[in-house]
């Protein structure tokens, strides 16, 4: 299918794109011999799960649903449906009628305290004793690398995520053999480094009674400017140091830049600032993240932009607009806030400099949008989910796929 023949809104998804991030995560994994997973709450396409098999050795499950969409997709086109790949589950509880299934089809368990790994041990045990599945604990370094985002850390206080020093006993529980950490969101090597570090002085007395050892996701590595070859030596060494099996399971860094959201533009509203122009889509039903977070996405073509939540008008206009703040005479550019067609008045995705206003019926691209965006997404005002669309690699002009479009049907079945 062409490009012009999309309809709006859609999550377009680049095959290109991933296959670069691909590569540079299976280059890691190569040089260290460290294992990569698919953190697959941040991307669930499955279509192209048979690409990113190729690549990575399994993935990592937030419960027993998507744990059970790896084991039933995740494998390369050929080899049969029956974990062939690695799958790899932590959930801070687990729910005693969903136990047996999840170790039933899973490789790989973590428990977040003692108190749940003793309750399912009933379970977990004999799946272990046969060598069918590996159990590890996740543990709190209580070692934050990151400011601003306490919904996204998982070292600040109070967090219910990981057991702390003090909570673990000298000597590992029966069955347990490996260790896990995620602390990280969207950062470098060195705070990776930082961190283990902090791991080895708090819980160094068990990294010589472990096999394996998980260090999360977080890891911006197919990141333009993440020090690959930083991560490398580290790895290199850390497994030198403890003979350990090392895992990363990023969800971001398979995906990065590998999505865009095109929107098509409905209508312009004169406001006390800036015009506004509404949108098929919508901040809080196809992109959460960026009112949860929140963050201001990319649009291609934009000169600039403004946080929603930034005051609007004069301010964000910034001397380029004109007193009135319309925007009018903004030399190189014009400000505009682009929003939804829901009723949440905070609907709003940003507050972008434009080269000129849009026309309605314009399609505007945002991007970085294969992320945290359809996993996320609801169907609040009865807003259609964006189709999901995958771009083949091949450059011809019929290079695009629509893998799954929503309707009305997919909007009433959730509710009853
Ligand atoms: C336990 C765990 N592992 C991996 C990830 C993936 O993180 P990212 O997508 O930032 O790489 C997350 C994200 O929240 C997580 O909670």
């Amino acid at each position: 299918m062409k490009y012009e023949q999309l309809n709006t809104p859609s999550y377009i998804v680049q095959e290109k794109a991933l296959l670069k991030n691909l590569n540079i995560l299976k280059d890691v994994s190569d040089s260290t011999g460290c294992k990569i997973l698919l953190a697959e709450k941040a991307f669930s396409m499955y279509r192209v799960y048979p690409l990113i098999a190729r690549y990575l050795v399994g993935t990592t499950a937030s419960g027993l649903f998507e744990a059970k969409l790896s084991y039933e997709e995740f494998r390369t086109d050929g080899e049969p449906v029956k974990a062939v790949k690695e799958n790899h589950v932590f959930e801070p509880a687990y729910k005693p009628d969903e136990m047996k299934e999840i170790c039933s089809i899973c490789t790989h368990l973590y428990f977040n305290s003692i108190a749940q790994l003793e309750a399912h041990r009933s379970i977990w045990e004999p799946y272990q004793k046969a060598g069918k599945i590996k159990v590890a604990l996740r543990i709190n370094p209580e070692f934050s690398t990151q400011e601003g985002h306490a919904i996204y850390d998982p070292c600040s206080p109070g967090s219910r995520l990981g057991i702390r020093r003090e909570s673990l006993p000298e000597k590992l529980p029966e069955g347990v053999t490996g260790l896990h950490f995620h602390t990280l969101c969207e950062q470098g090597a060195e705070p990776l480094i930082d961190t283990f570090r902090s791991v080895e002085k708090t819980f160094g007395s068990y990294l010589d009674k472990i096999s394996w050892i998980n260090m999360g996701g977080g890891h911006h590595i197919s990141k333009a400017d993440y020090d690959t070859e930083k991560l490398k030596s580290f790895l290199n060494e850390t497994k030198e140091k403890y003979g350990l099996e090392i895992y990363l399971e990023p969800g971001e860094a398979i995906a990065l830049d590998a999505g865009t959201l095109i929107t098509r533009v409905l209508d312009r509203v004169e406001t006390s600032d800036i015009p506004t122009f509404i949108l098929d889509a919508s901040a809080a039903c196809h992109m959460p993240d960026v009112l949860e977070m929140p963050y201001t996405p990319p649009l291609f073509g934009s000169l600039d932009s403004r946080g929603s939540s930034d005051a609007p008008g004069a301010d964000a206009a910034d001397g380029d607009a004109d007193e009135g703040g319309s925007g009018q005479n903004a030399g190189d550019g014009v400000w505009v806030r682009l929003a939804s067609r829901t009723c949440l008045a905070g609907d709003v995705i940003g507050i972008y400099k434009l080269p000129s206003y849009p026309a309605i019926g314009d399609i505007l691209t945002f991007g970085d949008m294969a992320i945290y965006s359809m996993v996320k997404n609801n169907t609040f005002n009865g807003m259609a989910l964006p189709d999901i669309v995958l771009e083949h690699a091949e450059d011809t002009e019929d290079r695009f796929e629509i893998v799954k479009h929503f309707g009305y049907e997919d909007f009433k079945m959730r509710l009853s």
